[in-house]
Protein backbone atom coordinates (compact mmCIF):
# COMPACT_ATOMS: atom_id res chain seq x y z
CA UNK A 1 0.00 0.00 0.00
CA UNK A 2 1.21 3.17 -1.04
CA UNK A 3 2.07 5.73 2.46
CA UNK A 4 -0.59 7.96 3.20
CA UNK A 5 0.82 11.60 3.19
CA UNK A 6 -2.29 13.54 5.25
CA UNK A 7 -0.53 14.40 7.71
CA UNK A 8 -1.98 18.00 7.72
CA UNK A 9 -3.61 17.79 11.37
CA UNK A 10 -0.04 18.02 13.04
CA UNK A 11 0.74 21.93 13.82
CA UNK A 12 4.16 21.60 13.98
CA UNK A 13 5.57 21.90 10.97
CA UNK A 14 9.10 20.69 11.48
CA UNK A 15 6.97 17.84 13.16
CA UNK A 16 5.50 17.19 9.77
CA UNK A 17 8.48 17.65 7.38
CA UNK A 18 10.23 14.97 9.11
CA UNK A 19 6.73 12.91 9.07
CA UNK A 20 6.35 13.67 5.72
CA UNK A 21 10.46 12.89 5.09
CA UNK A 22 10.80 9.10 6.35
CA UNK A 23 7.08 8.40 4.14
CA UNK A 24 8.81 10.16 1.38
CA UNK A 25 11.68 8.48 1.47
CA UNK A 26 9.88 4.87 1.79
CA UNK A 27 8.23 6.00 -1.03
CA UNK A 28 10.97 7.04 -3.59
CA UNK A 29 13.06 4.57 -2.84
CA UNK A 30 14.35 2.17 -5.61
CA UNK A 31 12.59 4.17 -8.41
CA UNK A 32 14.55 5.90 -11.29
CA UNK A 33 12.62 7.11 -13.68
CA UNK A 34 12.48 11.06 -13.23
CA UNK A 35 9.26 11.71 -14.04
CA UNK A 36 7.62 9.37 -12.17
CA UNK A 37 9.42 10.39 -9.07
CA UNK A 38 8.80 14.32 -9.77
CA UNK A 39 4.63 13.44 -10.25
CA UNK A 40 4.37 11.04 -7.05
CA UNK A 41 6.61 14.11 -5.40
CA UNK A 42 4.74 16.34 -6.41
CA UNK A 43 1.26 14.64 -4.98
CA UNK A 44 3.13 13.99 -1.88
CA UNK A 45 3.57 17.44 -1.07
CA UNK A 46 0.64 18.17 -2.22
CA UNK A 47 -1.54 16.11 -0.01
CA UNK A 48 0.86 16.37 2.88
CA UNK A 49 1.05 20.61 2.84
CA UNK A 50 -2.02 21.50 0.68
CA UNK A 51 0.26 23.87 -0.93
CA UNK A 52 -1.62 26.36 -3.63
CA UNK A 53 0.95 24.86 -6.21
CA UNK A 54 3.78 22.30 -6.52
CA UNK A 55 5.84 21.24 -9.43
CA UNK A 56 9.16 20.82 -11.20
CA UNK A 57 10.61 22.74 -14.18
CA UNK A 58 13.23 20.84 -15.58
CA UNK A 59 16.56 22.40 -17.16
CA UNK A 60 15.81 21.31 -21.52
CA UNK A 61 18.28 23.87 -22.56
CA UNK A 62 21.52 25.37 -21.68
CA UNK A 63 19.14 28.79 -20.96
CA UNK A 64 15.87 27.19 -20.66
CA UNK A 65 13.35 25.44 -17.91
CA UNK A 66 10.77 23.73 -19.17
CA UNK A 67 7.75 22.69 -17.04
CA UNK A 68 7.52 19.37 -15.62
CA UNK A 69 4.96 16.84 -13.17
CA UNK A 70 2.89 19.21 -10.90
CA UNK A 71 -0.19 19.38 -8.92
CA UNK A 72 -2.47 22.86 -9.62
CA UNK A 73 -3.57 24.97 -12.10
CA UNK A 74 -1.81 25.16 -15.74
CA UNK A 75 1.72 26.98 -15.43
CA UNK A 76 3.35 28.62 -17.82
CA UNK A 77 5.47 26.10 -20.59
CA UNK A 78 8.76 27.83 -20.16
CA UNK A 79 11.23 29.96 -18.02
CA UNK A 80 14.62 31.59 -19.21
CA UNK A 81 17.65 30.92 -17.03
CA UNK A 82 17.60 34.29 -14.57
CA UNK A 83 13.88 34.84 -15.13
CA UNK A 84 10.84 34.63 -12.64
CA UNK A 85 11.65 32.88 -9.18
CA UNK A 86 12.80 29.44 -10.90
CA UNK A 87 15.11 31.04 -13.27
CA UNK A 88 16.67 32.96 -10.59
CA UNK A 89 17.27 29.85 -8.59
CA UNK A 90 19.11 28.26 -10.95
CA UNK A 91 21.55 31.11 -11.77
CA UNK A 92 22.33 31.53 -8.41
CA UNK A 93 22.12 27.53 -7.67
CA UNK A 94 20.82 28.03 -4.45
CA UNK A 95 17.01 28.73 -2.53
CA UNK A 96 14.73 31.58 -3.03
CA UNK A 97 12.56 32.30 -0.53
CA UNK A 98 9.77 35.30 -1.56
CA UNK A 99 7.57 36.36 1.06
CA UNK A 100 5.44 38.92 -1.09
CA UNK A 101 5.75 37.70 -4.74
CA UNK A 102 4.18 41.25 -6.04
CA UNK A 103 7.65 43.04 -4.36
CA UNK A 104 9.90 40.82 -6.80
CA UNK A 105 11.52 42.22 -9.50
CA UNK A 106 10.47 39.78 -12.86
CA UNK A 107 8.10 37.22 -10.81
CA UNK A 108 6.48 35.16 -13.12
CA UNK A 109 2.55 34.93 -12.11
CA UNK A 110 1.13 31.91 -13.48
CA UNK A 111 -1.97 32.49 -10.92
CA UNK A 112 -3.12 35.75 -9.24
CA UNK A 113 -3.85 33.94 -6.07
CA UNK A 114 -0.10 33.31 -5.59
CA UNK A 115 1.37 35.07 -2.66
CA UNK A 116 4.37 33.89 -1.82
CA UNK A 117 6.43 31.27 -3.05
CA UNK A 118 9.69 28.77 -2.71
CA UNK A 119 12.17 27.42 -5.67
CA UNK A 120 14.97 25.06 -4.47
CA UNK A 121 16.93 23.70 -6.82
CA UNK A 122 18.05 20.09 -7.47
CA UNK A 123 22.25 20.18 -8.46
CA UNK A 124 24.35 17.42 -9.44
CA UNK A 125 28.19 18.03 -10.07
CA UNK A 126 27.59 21.82 -9.30
CA UNK A 127 24.90 21.52 -11.97
CA UNK A 128 21.17 22.35 -11.77
CA UNK A 129 19.00 19.77 -13.40
CA UNK A 130 15.58 20.91 -12.15
CA UNK A 131 13.52 23.07 -9.93
CA UNK A 132 11.25 22.54 -6.59
CA UNK A 133 8.72 25.43 -7.26
CA UNK A 134 6.18 25.70 -3.91
CA UNK A 135 3.41 28.74 -4.57
CA UNK A 136 1.13 29.56 -1.69
CA UNK A 137 -2.14 31.39 -1.67
CA UNK A 138 -0.76 33.01 1.78
CA UNK A 139 2.03 35.71 2.05
CA UNK A 140 5.09 34.94 3.57
CA UNK A 141 4.35 31.08 4.31
CA UNK A 142 8.07 29.94 3.79
CA UNK A 143 10.93 30.26 6.39
CA UNK A 144 13.82 28.80 6.80
CA UNK A 145 12.65 25.01 7.72
CA UNK A 146 10.81 24.99 4.69
CA UNK A 147 14.19 25.72 3.17
CA UNK A 148 15.49 23.19 5.32
CA UNK A 149 13.09 19.90 4.68
CA UNK A 150 12.59 21.20 0.95
CA UNK A 151 16.33 20.69 0.61
CA UNK A 152 16.40 17.33 1.83
CA UNK A 153 14.01 16.12 -0.50
CA UNK A 154 15.93 17.83 -3.66
CA UNK A 155 18.87 16.23 -2.04
CA UNK A 156 17.01 12.69 -2.02
CA UNK A 157 15.34 13.07 -5.09
CA UNK A 158 18.95 14.21 -6.55
CA UNK A 159 21.21 11.34 -5.38
CA UNK A 160 18.23 8.54 -6.60
CA UNK A 161 17.77 10.10 -10.19
CA UNK A 162 21.33 11.65 -11.48
CA UNK A 163 23.97 10.49 -8.82
N1 LIG B 1 6.27 32.06 -10.32
C1 LIG B 1 7.29 31.30 -11.01
C2 LIG B 1 6.78 30.76 -12.33
C3 LIG B 1 6.17 29.40 -12.24
S1 LIG B 1 4.63 29.36 -11.57
O1 LIG B 1 4.61 29.95 -10.24
C4 LIG B 1 4.04 27.81 -11.47
C5 LIG B 1 8.52 32.15 -11.23
O2 LIG B 1 8.48 33.37 -11.03
O3 LIG B 1 9.54 31.61 -11.61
Amino acid sequence: MEPNFQNKFEKDKKKRYEEFLKQYAALIEGETDETAVMANTAAALKEAFDFYWVGFYRVTSADLLTVGPFQGGVACFRIRKGKGVCGTAWQEQHTVIVPDVNAFPGHIACSMETKSEIVVPLIYNNEVRAVIDIDSDMPDNFDDTDREYLEKVADLMTAILYA
